[in-house]
C-alpha cells in the first residue's frame, strides 16, 4: 500500500500547477490541498482497476491526477465555514483557515477546473484511444456533477438538523452521490481505459457502488469513535452540524454489520468477473482492507 501510495504521489505531483504569475496564490492553496496527504484511495482504485482489465501505459496517469484534484476540491468546499466548517484535514489546517475563505473557494474552483485541463491531457499520450478517453471524461464529468457527488453535497446540506425526518432513502441517496459517485467514477474510469465492454463496466459500477457506501458508513463511524490524532481531521463534526449519518440513524453495530455486508457484496461482484479471466488480488485485498480501516 505504501509503495503504491507514493508511487501515485508522484504521478500526481507531476500534474500539480506551477505556482507563478499573477494568480500564483491560488495555485500556491491548491497544491498545499493536494500535497498535504491523505491515502490516494480513489488513484489507487482507479489504477487496480485499469490494471484488473489488462491496461498498461501512460493514459491513466492524467485521469488518476484528475480524480484526486477532484476529490480534494470536494474537501476544500466541504471544510468551508458555509458547509461543515472543520479547521483540520489531513492533519493540517484547512485550506480556508491557512488562505482564507475566498481563496478556498477559488483553490475548489481551480482544482475542479484543473481536473479536466489535466485530462484531457490524455488524448496527447503514446498509444491514446480517442473512444476510451472520451468516455472516461464523460464518466468524470457525470459522477462530479449534479447528479453525483454536488448532488450528494446538496442532500447532505438540506438534511442537517432535520432529525429523524430523514429517511433511509433520503441517506442512501446522500451517501451514493457525495461519496460513491467518484468511486464509482474513478474504478469505471479505469475500466473504460483499458477497454472494459459494458457489462464488465456495469459489474464495476455496482461494486464500486457497494465500496462507496460502505466507506462512507465508515467514515460515519470513524466520526464518533476514532480520535483526531488518527483521523487527521475532527470529529465529532457531524453531530456538532447536526448530520443525519447512518450511526444516528442505525446506531454503530448496525452500520457496522451492513457496512461488512456491502463489502462483501463488493467483492463478491469483483469475483465473478474471475471467470471472463479479469482477476486482481490486490483490488480484492484493498476492498478488504477498507472494512477495517481505521483512517
Ligand atoms: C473523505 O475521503 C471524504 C469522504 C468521502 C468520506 P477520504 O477518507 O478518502 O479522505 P483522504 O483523501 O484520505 O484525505
Ligand atoms: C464528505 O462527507 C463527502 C465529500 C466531501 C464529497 P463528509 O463531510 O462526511 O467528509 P469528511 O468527514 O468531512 O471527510
Ligand atoms: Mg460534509
Ligand atoms: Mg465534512
Ligand atoms: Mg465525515
Amino acid at each position: 500500500m505504501k509503495e503504491r501510495r507514493e508511487a501515485i504521489e508522484t504521478i500526481i505531483k507531476q500534474y500539480l500547477p506551477k505556482e507563478e504569475g499573477m494568480a500564483s496564490s491560488v495555485m500556491a492553496a491548491m497544491n498545499y490541498s493536494v500535497n498535504v496527504g491523505g491515502k490516494r484511495l480513489r488513484p489507487m482504485l482507479m489504477l487496480e482497476t485499469y490494471k484488473l482489465f489488462g491496461g498498461k501505459g501512460a493514459v491513466i496517469e492524467p485521469f488518476m491526477a484528475a480524480i484526486e484534484m477532484i476529490h480534494t476540491y470536494s474537501l476544500v468546499h466541504d471544510d468551508l465555514p458555509a458547509m461543515d466548517n472543520d479547521e483540520y484535514r489531513r492533519g493540517k489546517k484547512t485550506t480556508w483557515v491557512e488562505y482564507g475563505e475566498a481563496m478556498a473557494i477559488l483553490a475548489g474552483d481551480g482544482l475542479l477546473n484543473y481536473a479536466f485541463e489535466t485530462a484531457l491531457r490524455a488524448f496527447s499520450c503514446d498509444g491514446a484511444d480517442m473512444e476510451h478517453i472520451a468516455k472516461a471524461l464523460s464518466i468524470l464529468a457525470g459522477k462530479a456533477g449534479i447528479n453525483g457527488m454536488i448532488g450528494g453535497q446538496v442532500a447532505d446540506i438540506e438534511a442537517e438538523g432535520l432529525g429523524d425526518k430523514v429517511t433511509l432513502s433520503q441517506l442512501l441517496y446522500i451517501h451514493e452521490h457525495k461519496t460513491a459517485a467518484l468511486i464509482q467514477a474513478s474504478m469505471m474510469i479505469g475500466a473504460a481505459l483499458a477497454g472494459a465492454d459494458d457489462d464488465a463496466l456495469s459489474t464495476i459500477e455496482q461494486a464500486a457502488y457497494e465500496i462507496g457506501i460502505a466507506f462512507q458508513i465508515q467514515d460515519d463511524i470513524l466520526d464518533v469513535t476514532s480520535t483526531f490524532e488518527e483521523l487527521g481531521k475532527p470529529i465529532g463534526s457531524d453531530a456538532k452540524n447536526n448530520k443525519i449519518t447512518y450511526v444516528t440513524l442505525k446506531g454503530i453495530e448496525e452500520a457496522s454489520r451492513e457496512q461488512k455486508e456491502r463489502s462483501n457484496h463488493a467483492i463478491e461482484l469483483l469475483n465473478s468477473l474471475n471467470n471472463r479471466g479479469y482477476k486482481n488480488e490486490f483490488l480484492t485485498d484493498l476492498v478488504k482492507s477498507l472494512i477495517t480501516r481505521l483512517k
